[in-house]
């Protein structure tokens, strides 16, 4: 897809498609009222019907419209005037550019521009996002993005859009990727790639260096599978050499059968999406590095696939994490959180100042939340605010869980220091995070749980389903605003 500004206006640019947004109070402004009087009123004269009605997400086709050089005009409910923000404008262009690529188009052409810049680089996120499929496979696409993108506006706007719109798509990409292709070692040479093309420091460990790093717990995840784990850890530099270290750290486990705890099939149908949280922290790596922000970021990701081979790990071992803390055994399929344990202590002596961690950790979040929002637990309530006001400004949703001292009785051992689930399944998403927080030293961190929203299931108006690339905008926006 080639993606291109455009000064032409509405009336007279050649495309197979022109895309105009109205809020639900029908006032036709900017493009929507370009459109409507190029076409001597079209618009008004179905608002007055009551055919359009700008309700958030609604498409309404009109094919040859008059006085318009574009074969259609895709007109777009943005509803609430006053509430448009980063999350409508993304969803809505999304929606509209999803049903155009429903057919292989030549050029189709945004005008867009009804928000703030911040809103409109959301927007052109969206429109490049709902484009792409998951149908990697499909002898016929059902998603084929335009040869053209066009998008009236400013330029810069349109560039850092394009860059977060790519990085969603690369984030997607990785999750849909079947897991016999996106295994530890080749997603870690899909990191590689990326930190060649963005010039980004990359250091691999490999399972012999894990080894002789003590990161005994993530190895023991890794035991029951052919495939050998890998730990990815990312570089990017654009600020001074002694400004504060940002850190990103992502649970990478490549397919999540659930190990000798086994998972029903219908549960471990989607777990290629269990490597979410490290394809996000390398997408949103991808956009910062494009986009050159002044700002140091080290991203990690802990990459393994959870198996039940002959060397599998057992209920009721005990395993040695980097920080000599000892972990009891009780359910193989709470992986994610002994993979993130090592790879958090690695994180702590980074010297990073402040940790974000993502993971697909627990159902008991999505139980929790619903399938759309993302869980934060924290140990640092400044910094767990910072993040949630980046995630409003992308307009991704995300809620707070608490995190009280009583939980911390829940994951104390009988043999070892402490177990690897809580007393039931009451309280998971948190009891998963107090686990983590074991391993962080105390620095200042902020829990991601991402096992709702990271994949979708099924479709939604503005996204075909499959990885849905959740929460890079959101780190990106933590990374614009750091000063440590
Ligand atoms: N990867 C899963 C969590 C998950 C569930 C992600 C659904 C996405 C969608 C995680 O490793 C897991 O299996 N967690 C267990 C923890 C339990 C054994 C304490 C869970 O949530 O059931
Ligand atoms: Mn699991
Ligand atoms: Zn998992």
């Amino acid at each position: 897809m080639n993606i291109s500004r455009i000064d032409t206006p509405l009336a007279t640019t050649a495309a197979d498609a022109v895309v105009v947004g109205l809020f639900s109070d029908v006032a036709l402004a900017g493009a929507a009222a370009d459109a409507d009087c190029a076409t001597g009123g079209l618009l008004t004269k179905l608002i007055e019907r009551k055919e359009i009605t700008g309700k958030r997400f609604e498409l309404t086709t009109l094919l040859a419209p008059p006085g318009i050089a574009a074969e259609q005009l895709l007109v777009v409910g943005l509803g609430d005037r006053a509430a448009y923000d980063s999350g409508t404008a993304y969803r809505a262009a999304a929606a509209a550019s999803r049903q155009l690529a429903g057919k292989a188009r030549e050029r189709v052409a945004f005008f867009f521009g009804d928000g703030t810049a911040a809103i409109n680089e959301a927007a052109v996120a969206g429109a490049i996002v709902g484009s792409q499929g998951q149908d990697l496979f499909k002898a016929e696409k059902k998603r084929t993005p335009p040869a053209n993108l066009l998008w009236a506006g400013e330029a810069n706007t349109l560039r850092q859009g394009q860059i977060l719109g790519e990085s969603v798509n690369l984030t997607r990409r990785l999750v849909n990727e079947p897991p016999h292709d996106m295994y530890p070692e080749s997603f870690a040479e899909q990191a590689e790639k990326v930190a060649k093309e963005c010039g980004i420091q990359i250091e691999i460990w490999d399972e012999p260096r894990l080894q002789r790093e003590r990161c005994g717990s993530l190895l023991a995840v890794a035991r029951g599978s052919y495939r050998p784990p890998r730990l990815v850890i990312l570089r990017y530099n654009g600020g001074a050499k002694d400004a504060p270290l940002l850190a990103w750290v992502g649970k990478g486990v490549t397919f999540d059968s659930g190990g000798l705890s086994l998972k029903p099939p219908d549960g471990m149908l989607t777990m290629k999406c269990d490597m979410a949280g490290a394809a996000t922290v390398l997408g949103a790596m991808q956009a910062v590095a494009k986009l050159k922000l002044p700002v140091n970021i080290v991203g990690l990701m802990g990459l393994v696939e959870n198996m039940t081979g002959p060397a599998a790990y057992k209920l009721g071992d005990v395993l040695t994490a980097r920080n000599g803390r000892t972990i009891e055994v009780h359910n193989t399929d709470a992986e994610g959180r002994l993979v993130l344990a090592d790879v958090l202590c690695v994180t702590v002596e980074t010297g990073a100042a402040k940790i974000i961690d993502l993971a697909t950790l627990t159902g008991a979040c999505v139980v929790a939340l619903g399938l759309d929002v993302a869980g934060l637990m924290t140990n640092d309530q400044s910094w767990c605010d910072t993040v949630s006001a980046a995630a409003r400004a992308a307009g991704e949703p995300v809620w707070q869980l608490p995190m009280f001292a009583e939980y911390d009785e829940q994951i104390k051992g009988e043999v070892a220091d402490i177990k690897n689930v809580g007393e039931g399944r009451w309280g998971g998403a948190i009891t998963a995070a107090k686990f983590l927080e074991q391993f962080v030293d105390k620095k200042p961190w902020t829990h991601i749980d991402i096992a709702g929203p990271a994949y979708n299931e099924k479709p939604k108006p503005w996204t075909d389903g499959g990885g849905s690339g959740a929460l890079v905008r959101t780190l990106v926006e933590v990374a614009r605003g750091w000063k440590g």
